[in-house]
């Protein structure tokens, strides 16, 4: 879950808890999250032919170029919140990156068929209504995976691989995640409706540790449309 600004900073210790996590679970999970995630978005737009779609909180760009490559009718556009790597300013894959505020997106109201926040929101601080506002200004429906947690302990879990997951990479460690009531109210504070909630997604069937303390009920991807 790279950021195109981690590089420049890490030192020896983050460097081998990256290779770590790389190793049980990234390039896993970004295959099992593109195979729902392209069929998600596909289901969820049957009519149009061409889909624009932008990745809000990329990272580094891999889960986007795994759903288009699975979704060719998708085109993709990737923003995060910081700015790019000096030797990576000339390189075309990262043509279609920009580094944003964190919350005010730069397109034209519904410029996007759809817009996708992959474990983004839980490491935003503050009451999200904001990010989800504007990222429904701009496409038709807003696709989140996210986490709920259902008890301390499911929290405490979550947290523990959030640390192995991310710590490496600099991004901040949430206090707490949702639960089925706060993101429906979320969704609800900003005019939209839950039109799809797949929640059960088995990330970790290849990991003996991680599958046992990270059930499937922990994660979840919603489809949110603006309400009628
Ligand atoms: C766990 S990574 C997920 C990366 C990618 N979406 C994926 O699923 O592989 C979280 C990302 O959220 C980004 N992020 C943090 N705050 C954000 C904000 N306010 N808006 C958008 N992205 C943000 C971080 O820079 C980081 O790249």
């Amino acid at each position: 879950m790279s950021s195109p600004l981690a590089r420049s900073n890490r030192h020896a210790l983050k460097d081998a808890v990256v290779r770590l996590h790389q190793k049980a679970s990234h390039h896993h999970r970004i295959d099992t999250l593109a195979d729902l995630l392209s069929d998600t978005i596909d289901r969820s737009h049957p009519g149009d032919d061409q889909l624009k779609c932008l990745d809000i909180g990329c990272g580094d760009m891999t889960l986007a170029e795994s759903v288009g490559e699975r979704l060719p009718r998708s085109d993709w556009s990737c923003i995060d919140i910081h700015p790019l790597a000096p030797d990576l300013v000339d390189d075309p894959r990262w043509a279609k990156y920009q580094q944003f505020d964190g919350c005010k997106i730069d397109a034209p109201d519904r410029h996007f068929e759809a817009s996708l926040f992959c474990d983004v929101m839980h490491h935003i601080p503050g009451d999200l209504v904001a990010n989800l506002k504007e990222a429904a200004r701009v496409s038709q429906t807003v696709v989140i995976k996210d986490h709920f947690e259902y008890s301390l302990y499911s929290r405490s879990m979550l947290q523990l691989m959030d640390i192995v997951g991310n710590w490496g990479y600099d991004i901040s460690i949430p206090k707490r995640y949702f639960s089925r009531t706060r993101f429906a109210q979320l969704a609800e504070a900003c005019g939209l409706e839950i039109a799809d909630l797949n929640i059960g997604i088995e990330l970790y069937r290849h990991n003996a540790v991680f599958h046992r303390v990270l059930r499937p009920k922990l994660q979840f991807i919603a489809v949110l449309r603006h309400a009628s």
